[in-house]
Formats: structure tokens, sequence, C-alpha cells
């Protein structure tokens, strides 16, 4: 039985104000004991303030990113082991605003991916094509080749240890969700190239995920909750995609 989870991703969004209220909202409207998991992804400045308020709640913490690195000179980066120390459980690495905006190529996600599990976090490893590739018919070259990059290098019982949130970039975004079925066929073929391990590991679907969305992909056999950007900024839409998962 793997567990559903659904993980707010806030990207570059909020100030001390609204998370604090945006966070008031959450942990109201999710209190008690529930079947799924949900995590929220803060950025840096405000993880110690998220820690702080999600103390005794049942909403873990993430980071968006993290360095390879562990320690040292380098300069503006973050270490595994500080998400850790501040309270942090899970990190995203290899988000596609990661790979294209900052180049962030297959083999560093996968460093970043290692560099996690070291520091005791749950790495959400995010991996998608984009329209051209789709349109090309490359979806499955292109999510296999990221998704081996990690296993490679960390092993499967390596990738075992995280999650997966398959998230075509297109849909990110752009209010253009895929269909159930369309994120059924590569949530499938993923877990067939996780192979023996594969049908223990949580693999999420993210991109324009809404309320009104959720259910359709939740009900999917290899669809086990979602990476969700937009929507997590409402605390009312974020808690009815929760909702959805269980
Ligand atoms: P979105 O973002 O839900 O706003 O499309 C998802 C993500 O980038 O993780």
């Amino acid at each position: 039985m793997r567990r559903p989870i659904v993980i707010g991703n806030w990207k570059m969004n909020g100030d001390s104000v609204s998370i604090r209220d945006l966070l008031g909202g959450l942990t109201s409207q999710w209190s008690g004991v529930h079947q799924a998991e949900v995590a929220v992804c803060a950025p840096y400045p405000y993880l110690g303030l998220c820690a702080d308020q999600l103390e005794n709640t049942n909403i873990g913490l993430g980071a968006q990113d993290l360095s390879v690195q562990s320690s040292g000179a380098y300069t503006g980066e973050v270490a595994g082991q500080m998400l850790t120390d501040v309270g942090c459980g899970y990190v995203l690495v290899g988000h596609s605003e990661r790979r294209e905006y900052h180049a962030e190529s297959s083999e560093l996600v996968a460093n970043k991916f290692q560099a996690a599990l070291d520091a005791g976090l749950i790495p959400v490893l995010c991996v998608g094509e984009t329209l051209e590739e789709r349109e090309a018919e490359k979806t499955y070259d292109v999510v296999g080749k990221q998704l081996l990059a990690v296993v490679e290098h960390c092993g499967l019982a390596g990738v075992a240890k995280g999650i997966v949130a398959y998230e075509p970039v297109w849909a990110i975004g752009t209010g253009k969700t895929a269909t159930p079925e369309m994120a059924q066929d590569v949530h499938s073929y993923i877990r067939e190239v996780l192979g023996p391990e594969g049908d223990q590991v949580r693999i999420l679907y993210g991109g324009s995920v809404k309320p009104e969305t959720a259910e359709g992909l939740f009900s999917q056999k290899d669809i086990d909750g979602a990476l969700v950007g937009g929507a997590s900024l409402q605390a009312g839409d974020f808690v009815a995609i929760c909702r959805a998962a269980e």
C-alpha cells in the first residue's frame, strides 16, 4: 500500500505576513488524522517560520532545492544538512524551472538526489517533457533518461527512498492539465523503469492540478498524489486537493 501524498510547491511567492496567514488556514483545515501525507515546500528565508508554525501538526515541510555540497566555500548555496537542521523532511530536486533557468543537468540532479538522501531528507525527483518533446513523441525517452540518470547514480534502492513527480513542462502554470489517462500512461512507464522497486515508490502528478481535476487524476492506479504549484497558495484549494487524495 502506497500512502497518498500531496506536496505544495510555493515557488518564489509570499512574504512573512501572507505565509503566516496561509499556514494558519492550512493547519486549521487539515487538523486531525488523515490517510494522506501533506507537505509544503517554502522559499528558504521562510523555512524557520514555517517549521515553528507547523510544529505538532500533520503537515510536513520541504525546501525547493539544495546544494550537492555538504558545507564550505559555496556562496549562496544551501546544504541538505542545513535543511534537516531547520526542520525540513523533504526537498524537491530537478524541478523543470531549475533544469531550464539554472541549466541543471540530469547528472547534477542525480547528485542532488543523493545529497538529499545523505542529509536524511526525502528527495522529490521531478521529471517531465516539454511540449516539443511530447509532439515529437519523445515523452518516454525524455522521462526515461531523466529517471535513469538518478538510478545509475543512486541505484534502484536509492531512488525507492524518494518520491518521483511527473510534471509535464507544458502543464506547469499554464492551466493545461494532462488528462488522467495521459498522466497514468507515463506513471505506469515510470513504475516499469523502476523495476522491482517500482511498486513501493510514490509517483505524483504535477502541472496545473486544481480541486476540480484532482479527483480524476487520483483515481488512476499509478497516481499516488500531486505536486501542486499555483493552487497550493490558497489554503482552501490546497486542502480540497489533499482531501481528494484520501
Ligand atoms: P502548477 O505548478 O501547479 O502551478 O502548474 C506545479 C509545479 O511546478 O510543481
